[in-house]
């Protein structure tokens, strides 16, 4: 069980239910015998059916794209991001089509690339020791020579590790020009930090996870646009027909009820900038006191998110010893969390591996006190000064 006092600094692997998510749940839970399976025509059925339509809009509101009179595309509910990422790959991907990505994109990506490894035509964009992609470039460049062949680009919005914007406006402004360009935008650590770009909307494919915006776990999105592919991935005649079996109805309620607070742009914009006050201070406090290096830190990056590499110390036994003082951070990424491998982002961004095993991701969650930011200021220091007196 967490520590009654334990610091949540770990934002970006998922936050928090939001308050207002968790009321909601409660008030469901009081009447959820009125609620039926989805796809039953009585009443009961048809109030499921409803509540689902309700998260539906709500979570097309918080992009931009719920025009229910012209939809632009339509909103897939999946069990997280993963799956999000990994059907929409399957479904671009013909036997003729090269896919063009990068080694900065999430797990899940990686992993979908593994499988396809031996039957699809790939190639991974450079990445500068930054955290800067040069995809439109690398796209404008390849298309020269090979105008004819289907391409999927995926790349994401923002970076889960550290916290880096990807400008991809360049690369939608060439998705107007070529017909057989798809392009799919992973947007699970953009969604909620930043206002959604309508931009965005261009693209063929957008992923998203409830959890980055405090719904409850397991449940993500996957927005397909009018006339992009997608297969069945179960047979069954739920959503559309392409993902067979009842919905997880708590679950997709909660993300509609997660989404319903990012409707307010102002609102957003505000928490952001606070958060960025907050991460900013840290950050300087870090630098100064320890002389870290920021990773991506000169290039746009979300407001809360903090990507260090501490010289001569291992991540890992850092993690766990603020841990058990009551701070709650990770090296990246949460679904290799503990694999000791260094991260691929930083790898792919040109640290040593000895570097990598030397960096840890703060993401602050945003309700963070000043009081509880300087503890943590002080116990990291402290850790981080016997660690190095140790080695
Ligand atoms: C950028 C990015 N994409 C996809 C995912 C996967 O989302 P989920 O945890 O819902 O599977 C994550 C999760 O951290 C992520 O950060």
């Amino acid at each position: 069980m967490a520590q009654r006092f334990a610091i949540y600094l770990d934002a970006n692997a998922g936050l928090p239910l939001k308050p207002q998510v968790k009321e909601k749940i409660i008030e469901w839970c009081e009447h959820s015998a009125d609620y039926g399976n989805p796809s039953s025509v009585h009443v009961f059925g048809r109030k499921s059916k409803q509540a689902i339509l309700r998260a539906t809009d709500s979570v097309l509101a918080s992009i931009g794209a719920g025009d229910r009179k012209r939809p632009i595309g339509k909103l897939y509910f999946t069990s997280s991001g993963t799956e999000a990422n990994q059907w929409i790959i399957r479904s671009a991907l013909k036997e003729d089509t090269l896919w063009i990505s990068n080694s900065l994109e999430h797990d899940s990506v990686q992993a979908e690339f593994a499988r396809q490894q031996s039957n699809t035509r790939f190639l991974s964009v450079p990445v500068e020791n930054s955290g800067q992609l040069g995809t439109a470039e690398f796209l404008k460049k390849f298309l020269k020579q090979n105008s004819d062949s289907p391409i999927l680009i995926s790349q994401m919005w923002v970076n889960h590790e550290t916290g880096v914007i990807n400008d991809l406006t360049a690369l939608i402004e060439m998705r107007r020009r070529h017909q057989n360009l798809l392009i799919h935008v992973d947007c699970a650590q953009g969604w909620g930090k930043l206002e959604f770009s309508s931009y965005l909307l261009e693209a063929d494919y957008l992923t998203f996870s409830g959890p980055k915006i405090g719904s409850l776990h397991g449940v993500g999105c996957a927005w397909v646009k009018n006339g992009a592919p997608l297969v069945s991935l179960f047979p069954g005649h739920q959503q559309h027909g392409l993902r067979g079996g009842t919905e997880f109805l708590l679950p997709i309620l909660s993300v509609g009820w997660a989404a319903e607070g990012l409707l307010d742009h102002q609102q957003l914009k505000a928490t952001q900038s606070i958060i960025a006050l907050k991460r900013n201070r840290l950050e300087q406090e870090l630098v100064a006191r320890l002389g870290v290096e920021v990773n991506g830190g000169s290039l746009d990056r979300v407001s809360n998110t903090l990507n260090i590499t501490i010289e001569g110390i291992s991540s890992q036994s850092l993690i766990s010893r603020v841990d058990l003082r009551g701070f709650a951070i990770s090296s990246g990424s949460a679904c290799s969390a503990g694999t000791g491998e260094p991260s691929p982002v930083l790898m792919a961004m040109g640290r040593t591996q000895e570097q990598a095993l030397a960096s840890v991701r703060i993401s602050l969650k945003g309700n963070e006190t000043d009081e509880e930011l300087q503890n943590f200021v002080e116990v990291f220091c402290d850790e981080v000064r016997k660690l190095r007196d140790y080695s």
